[in-house]
């Protein structure tokens, strides 16, 4: 017999688990919260205590079950309704163009005997395909996972295995926030078996490692691997503990009532955002294209911005769209005709360390370098990789001989990542810092608190020389075209140029003596030289390469100062006044320019008709956002938050990084956390990136 209470309960229990659901729907898998953080633990709170009370009341897909359950003590098999099926590859262009030929050669000669054909189908045999349309997604690089639901409840989660049984992760599963434990929408299937990738986001991959190395324990050497790891759990605790998420890309089975099969709809996208609609996450980055060609440019358009994204992917997947083509197209062995997976070239190789060289920087900091064995990572061959500094080296423990993994992601240099302990020989080399410069033979000294070791040779020292040339010809300082580095190296080594006000007084003369120097690019660079005369007071600060002086200090000084004098006449007090600017800096600053040498520089530079452009001068009472202070929070995803501050405080603002209740506004971008929540539960206006976009450009005249 059921009471009043019961009843009232049994009510409460209904409605918050509706809410939760929809709350968690709109922060884990859209990506837009409704409601702040503080408010949705609460509701869970509630929900919580009623089921401690009653535990009748408990059901499978409550919202509190994802917090993890008690350790199993194995993990049980399960067998897919629909087998799992995996990819075959396209490592370049060739082999995308024929997967291409192969389908169209495939529909256009299957040819049922003609009483098997209605007339529609013999009017499209005449008519040959020519072009296929296809889905084209991101080949995420985590986990695949087959879920289950019965009656739109998620009763079973079970990892690939061998494609047909796998293991029976539930528990770890109904951990993952991004999966629904009950579906939304219209027209759900009574079973319905969805497939997708189960991954760890790169920046919680970053802060797990952080956290494990400031414990001292073990990293994971990939989000992958992280994924995997915490997947592979018996005690789903720690699962809950990992960030996951999932993005869906294809259904399983599907089927009525009485068993029968749901048909699909008629291509893959709109698969896809039927999934979308039942409440699954699914990759916003995936999209629809046109023959080969298309894929093939989504390929570049996604290599292009893989670093940025927020996950980590191998390739990318191209999937005929129809599935009633895809269904004529049918499999060969486990994997289907229809699609194929291009992938990125390997951005980890193993090779041989052959010798360490210490390579001296701008600032005479000395870095060491791996000369390694020849080996192609990540589409070109890679002789030389970064092993950070000394401390990373002893982490690591890396010694010369060893067998390491080179890592090349995106246009970053090339480092070793860690070694191969197993191939390790008896006769490997310690690593040791040199004590005097391996290029002037000044002392090498290592600086209370600092990780690197320098050269103090200073400007005598001619890689010190060589790469502060570098620096100020680079393109966030003056920005000279035709001068790369190499150019640098071979006008230095023919002595025609010893610092950078000698790169004004080069005449044509002398650049065309230069081996693979011809005419015109004398020219041009002669060009080039004259038009760079006039950079922004900033860009010219930044070029001269004074210590910890980054593009936004140089921004910050110029617009505080207005002038390259009042700069070299300021002192370290009156420095620290200056946005941004902190004791080192300011130290760095004034020692700058007490050098006798670098003044000469300057003066000679100056001479040579360099002609920094003064920030219009402004009171700083005049500027527009003067009094006003905000905080900016969570990942902006058109402008860095370094940028922005630097933007902010141009104008006059104050940027904090903490709210409080004298905040006039929070910025917050993507994935904002508890600054969020503090300022929502001060009444402090929240604002998005959008709205930080306009202020800005509102009130600025000149960037
Ligand atoms: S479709 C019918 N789409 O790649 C083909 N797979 O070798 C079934 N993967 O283990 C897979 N991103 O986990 C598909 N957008 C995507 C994918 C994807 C990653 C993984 C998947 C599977 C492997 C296929």
């Amino acid at each position: 017999m059921t009471t009043k209470t019961d009843q009232k309960f049994q009510l409460n229990v209904q409605r918050l688990h509706d809410e939760l659901h929809y709350h968690n729907h709109r922060y884990y898998v859209l990506d837009d919260p409704e409601i702040p953080d503080s408010e949705y633990d609460k509701l869970l709170r509630e929900l919580q205590a009623i089921e401690a009370q009653h535990p009748e009341l408990l059901r499978p897909d409550s919202p509190s079950q994802r917090v993890g359950a008690p350790p199993i003590s194995e993990f049980t098999q399960v067998t897919h309704l629909l087998p799992m099926l995996s990819l075959s590859n396209a490592f370049n262009e060739g082999e995308v163009l024929a997967f291409e030929k192969r389908l169209l050669e495939r529909l256009n000669s299957t040819t049922p005997k003609d009483d098997e054909l209605d007339e529609a189908e013999q009017g499209l045999l005449q008519n040959k395909i020519t072009e296929l349309e296809y889905a084209v997604e991101p080949k995420l690089d985590g986990l695949a996972v087959s879920l289950l639901y019965e009656d739109g409840i998620l009763v079973q989660g079970a990892t690939r295995g061998d494609g047909e049984t796998g293991e029976n992760i539930t528990e770890n599963v109904r951990t993952i926030n991004s999966i629904p434990l009950k579906l939304t929408g219209e027209n759900i299937p009574q079973t319905l078996e969805v497939r997708g990738e189960v991954y760890m986001p790169k920046a919680s991959f970053e802060a797990l490692n952080k956290k494990a190395r400031d414990k001292g324990e073990k990293t994971f050497v990939n989000p992958r691997n992280a994924a995997a790891g915490s997947m592979r759990q018996l005690d789903s605790r720690i699962t809950a503990s990992r960030n996951l998420a999932m993005y869906c890309y294809a259904t399983g089975r599907m089927a009525g009532a009485l068993g029968e099969e749901i048909p699909p709809p008629e291509k893959h996208s709109d698969a896809l955002q039927q999934l979308a609609d039942w409440g699954f996450r699914i990759c916003p980055d995936s999209k629809v294209v046109k023959g080969a060609k298309g894929c093939l440019a989504y390929f570049a358009e996604i290599g292009a911005k893989r670093d940025e994204l927020s996950y980590d992917i191998d390739g990318v997947v191209f999937k005929v769209n129809s599935l009633d083509l895809q269904q004529q197209l049918g499999f060969v062995s486990r994997a289907p005709r229809w699609a194929i997976a291009h992938k990125f070239p390997a951005q980890e190789e193993m090779t041989l360390l052959k010798e360490v060289e210490f390579q001296v920087g701008r600032t005479g900091a000395l870095t060491p370098v791996a000369r390694l064995e020849p080996v192609f990572v990540g589409g070109v061959t890679v002789t030389n990789a970064t092993l950070h500094n000394m401390d990373e080296i002893a982490r690591k423990d890396v010694r010369v001989g060893d067998t390491v993994i080179v890592r090349r992601a995106g246009d970053v240099i090339p480092e070793v990542a860690r070694i191969v302990p197993s191939k390790r020989p008896d006769n490997t080399i310690q690593i040791v810092m040199p004590s005097e410069c391996p290029v002037c033979e000044s002392a090498v000294v290592q600086l209370e608190g600092e990780a690197v070791s320098r050269c103090t040779g200073g400007l005598i020292c001619p890689a010190q020389q060589k790469q502060a040339i570098k620096h100020f010809a680079s393109r966030k300082a003056l920005d000279i075209d035709g001068l790369g580095d190499k150019l640098v190296e071979q006008l230095f080594d023919e002595n025609l140029i010893k610092n950078i006000s000698d790169l004004f007084s080069l005449k044509f003369d002398d650049l065309i003596k230069l081996e693979r120097m011809g005419d015109k690019s004398a020219e041009n660079l002669i060009a080039s030289l004259e038009a760079s005369k006039k950079p922004t007071l900033a860009r010219f600060i930044y070029a001269l390469g004074i210590r910890e002086v980054g593009e936004t200090t140089a921004k910050s000084l110029s617009n505080h100062y207005g002038s390259l004098d009042a700069i070299k006449h300021t002192d370290e007090e009156s420095l620290k006044e200056v946005n941004d600017v902190g004791p080192i800096v300011a130290n760095h600053v004034v020692s700058f320019f007490q050098e006798t040498y670098n003044n000469e520089v300057i003066e000679a530079l100056l001479a040579a008709g360099i002609d920094p452009i003064l920030p219009a001068k402004v009171d700083i009472q005049d500027l527009p956002l003067d009094g006003n202070t905000y905080v900016i929070t969570g990942t902006l995803s058109l402008m860095g938050r370094s940028e922005a501050k630097a933007q902010l405080e141009a104008l006059g603002a104050k940027v904090s990084g903490s709210v409080s209740k004298n905040t006039t506004a929070l910025f917050a971008g993507e994935k904002a956390g508890s600054k969020l929540t503090k300022a929502e539960s001060l009444g402090v206006e929240v604002l998005n990136e959008e709205a930080l976009i306009k202020l800005i450009k509102n009130h600025s005249t000149d960037a």
